[in-house]
């Protein structure tokens, strides 16, 4: 709810209020964005700003003669008037070079409007938009505010528009301003590369300039722009803090400035590297929307509200709860050496092991039998698939799956048709010799022609079989941009990456995609407007993923977070974990599998047949349940991560060990947020360990000595294991809730029996908690 009194404007939504005014000299002063308040008058929670500080520049003497926009907190802040930290915009043009001076016109509280260019958070509850205008350049921005008032979110952003007559040069335009008084805060950052997505990064704010960007053309794995700023205290659950993002693919650029004056300014938008955006007389240039929200009650409040945010808001109507399926992808399964009957034969093993959907990874088209021939001709490999696409995809049909493809449509190998065909739609730079990444060059998507083709291409192929779900991959980040319009590029290029990716879902609206980009290259909240889940990482290994999965689930919820149970020991980290980890951690999201289950022993394909109906009977929890991690995160050992129905008569519960520790801790299962005055079952689910775990100790139960590492014993190791004990408990929620359920004993090196709980490295349990429903208690 947006109110507009006395000169002030304040937002409402369920929890949080944002409030700024118009100050006499017409400049905007951002007055509080935090927990829901009542305020008359922005006096009292207003900056006071009435004596001239030092060396400050007065911004209108005549108006005011203290008032200096260095010392104010402003809703939107420009150069060269007097305000010296890193401002929101940078525009120029041949009358005034780079001084504009923007000053407030007039407001209107709207039914929200979707903007023209970029991707817009649907179902806005209402819209300001507040008007400021330079008069004598005659240059207009617009700040708009879209209200979600249940996510307590706020999306901002800003429209220029050129009045004037003359040119007007872009050089950079963040989309949204956030002014705000530094009270012992820190950054928390989603920093990595390949492989190691999402690592979370804390940082003090001291006086001066903290950044993180991407300057790659993608919003890359380096930097994700999903950040957060807490007070130091803030753990999981409690304490303030205030989380941002951006509803863009592209380059990105977050700043948090701090001044001497302990002034924070946060600003996140495109990032202005090589930006000069021409706009001609009464044009105008939409910024992505930046996405604002704050939580007292710790990183898994904010959580929620973008949780809530993205499910409702962002995710397209159609796939909005939509429950996703269990994908069978070949990819480390086979890479590129595969033939139809071997996929088949994954298939068929996918579908025994509870798989809904097989996807035909990278490798099933012309010459591409690695990666540096054939990207970019999707003509089918007819020797590895003699009977073409539509064949597989009947084939994979009767067998009860869905089939699914891979695609890598905004990238050429050199070595192709398509590159020999048209040279000119990569990404050169004049006669600059093109650098290569996976030997492949980046199409230039800007241009229309690339798009269509594009378009027309992905379209054929899916038109030519029944082929319900894609994976969009992109394994490039971009160098030796084009000589000819380069100040626009970045950004026109992501422009036309989202009509291709508009015109394709709404062409094919019953099939799935999910982005990818060297795994999660490009996670970020412009594809999730398009494609409702993404593949989180090319590291399959658990323990990994454990780290990014937690990371990246502070920003995005579980349902478009993609993760697969691959083989042991891991392809990207040599690491051996146990089936129950590697499902225990895949399963906190959207679920599949990539590998070859002939691989597995006969025991571990055991253990996954009942551990995957675990999956399909709570997977709306998995995927739709409000996700909480512990505060052990931060600090311990042991990792926990829960999901609860929205109900609250359903969770489950994930524990999971970094290291084994000798002296282990009893533990405490910790659920919060259930019914406390409710009855509920709490069922670990029973592992069995493999005999091989306890090395020759085996022996101290044996009637004869065996020896631990051989073929007896290897051979037991694949078809039994020792039954693990099961824990039951039948507690109130209060119980639960404040954490008094004591778990049984850990592993603690001098003893085993069916109590205790034997976990070792990277070791994991999962407990259901079911609520007791009155007809069902017992007496
Ligand atoms: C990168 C992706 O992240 C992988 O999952 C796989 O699809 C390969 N590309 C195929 O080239």
């Amino acid at each position: 709810m947006t109110k507009y009194v006395n000169e002030m404007f304040k937002i409402d939504t369920k929890n949080l209020s944002y409030v700024f005014h118009v100050h006499p000299t017409g400049v905007l002063i951002h007055d509080y964005f935090g927990e829901k308040i009542d305020v008359v008058s922005p006096e009292a929670i207003s900056l006071k700003n009435e004596c001239q500080r030092g060396t400050s520049t007065i911004y209108d003497e005549e108006k005011n003669k203290e008032f200096s926009l260095d010392q104010a907190l402003l809703e939107f802040s420009f150069p060269h008037k007097g305000d010296y930290k890193e401002s929101q915009i940078l525009f120029r043009n041949e009358t005034y070079g780079y001084v504009f001076d923007f000053k407030y016109e007039s407001y209107e509280i709207r039914k929200p409007e979707e903007l023209k260019t970029l991707p817009t958070p649907s179902d806005a509850s209402e819209e300001l938009v507040i008007h400021l205008r330079d008069e004598k350049a005659n240059i207009k921005v617009h700040l708009h505010y879209l209200v979600f008032e249940e996510s307590n979110v706020i999306a901002r952003n800003i429209v220029i528009e050129n009045a004037s007559k003359e040119e007007l040069h872009v050089l950079r335009a963040y989309s949204m301003n956030l002014d705000f008084m530094n009270q012992y805060y820190e950054t928390m950052t989603l920093s990595g590369g390949w492989i190691s997505e999402g690592y979370l990064t804390s940082k003090e704010i001291v006086p001066g300039i903290f950044q993180i960007n991407s300057n790659t053309g993608n919003s890359s794995n380096k930097h994700n722009p999903f950040f957060i700023i807490k007070k130091k205290s803030t753990d999981y659950d409690l304490g303030e803090c205030f989380g941002f993002n951006l509803i863009y693919s592209g380059n990105h650029s977050e700043i948090v400035q701090c001044s001497n004056y302990d002034k924070l300014r946060v600003i996140s938008g495109i990032n202005p590297f090589c930006m000069d955006y021409l706009l001609k007389e009464g044009e105008v240039f939409e910024t992505p929307f930046a996405v604002l929200s704050y939580s007292k009650m710790g990183l898994n409040g904010l959580s929620h509200n973008f949780h809530d945010f993205v499910n409702n808001h962002v995710i397209q109507k159609e796939w909005r709860r939509y429950l996703r399926p269990i994908v069978i992808n070949n990819w480390e399964a086979t890479y590129f050496k595969f033939n139809e009957a071997k996929l088949i034969e994954i298939a068929k093993a996918g579908k025994k092991y509870g798989a809904e959907l097989f996807v035909l990874d990278d490798g099933w088209f012309s010459s591409r039998n690695d990666d540096s021939h054939g990207l970019g001709d999707y003509i089918v490999n007819k020797k590895k698939l003699p009977h073409g696409l539509d064949g597989l995809a009947k084939k994979i049909n009767k067998i009860g799956l869905k089939f699914g493809l891979w695609f890598e449509p905004e990238c050429v190998n050199k070595e192709s048709d398509l590159f020999k065909a048209h040279p000119d739609w990569a990404i050169v730079n004049a006669d600059h010799k093109p650098s290569l990444g996976r030997h492949q060059y980046v199409l230039d998507l800007s241009r229309k022609e690339v798009q269509d083709y594009i378009i027309d291409n992905v379209s054929n192929v899916l038109n030519s079989a029944n082929i319900e779900y894609v994976k969009w991959d992109m394994n490039r980040n971009m160098s030796d941009i084009p000589s000819t319009n380069p100040g626009e590029f970045y950004h026109r290029y992501i422009l036309g990456l989202y009509r291709i990716f508009k015109e394709l879902t709404s062409k094919f609206r019953h099939v799935l995609f999910e982005g990818c980009a060297s795994g999660g290259n490009r996670f970020d909240l412009g594809i999730l407007s398009y494609f409702p889940q993404i593949w989180t990482s090319d590291n399959t290994d658990a323990f990994e993923r454990v780290k990014i999965q937690s990371a990246i689930a502070l920003g995005y919820p579980l349902s478009c977070i993609s993760n697969h149970i691959s083989g042991s020991p891991s392809h990207q980290m040599l690491r051996n974990t146990s089936i129950y980890t590697r499902f225990n951690v895949a399963s906190f999201g959207v679920l599949g599998y990539e590998l070859l289950f002939n691989e597995m022993s006969t025991l571990e394909r055991k253990q996954i047949s009942s551990l995957i109906n675990i999956y399909k009977e709570y997977r709306e929890v998995f995927q739709y349940g409000e996700f909480s991690q512990s505060t052990h995160i931060l600090k311990h050992n042991s990792i926990e991560w829960r999901v609860t129905s929205k109900q609250k008569d359903k969770q489950v519960v994930m524990v999971f060990n970094r290291l084994q520790l000798p002296n282990p801790k009893d533990t405490y299962l910790y659920t919060g947020s259930l019914n406390s005055d409710k009855k509920y079952t709490v069922s670990e689910v029973s592992q069995t360990y493999n005999v091989k775990m306890f090395g020759s100790l085996i022996n101290m139960v044996l009637p004869v000595r065996i020896n631990s590492n051989g073929q007896l014993i290897n051979l037991i190791s694949h078809l039994k294991g020792i039954d693990g004990g099961h824990q039951e408990y039948e507690v109130s929620g209060s119980v639960l809730n404040s954490g008094a359920l004591v778990l049984d004993l850990e592993w603690s090196g001098s003893g085993l029996n069916d109590k205790v709980r034997v976990m070792g490295d990277f070791g994991s349990r999962m407990y259901l908690i079911n609520e007791v429903k009155d007809e069902a208690r017992k007496e």
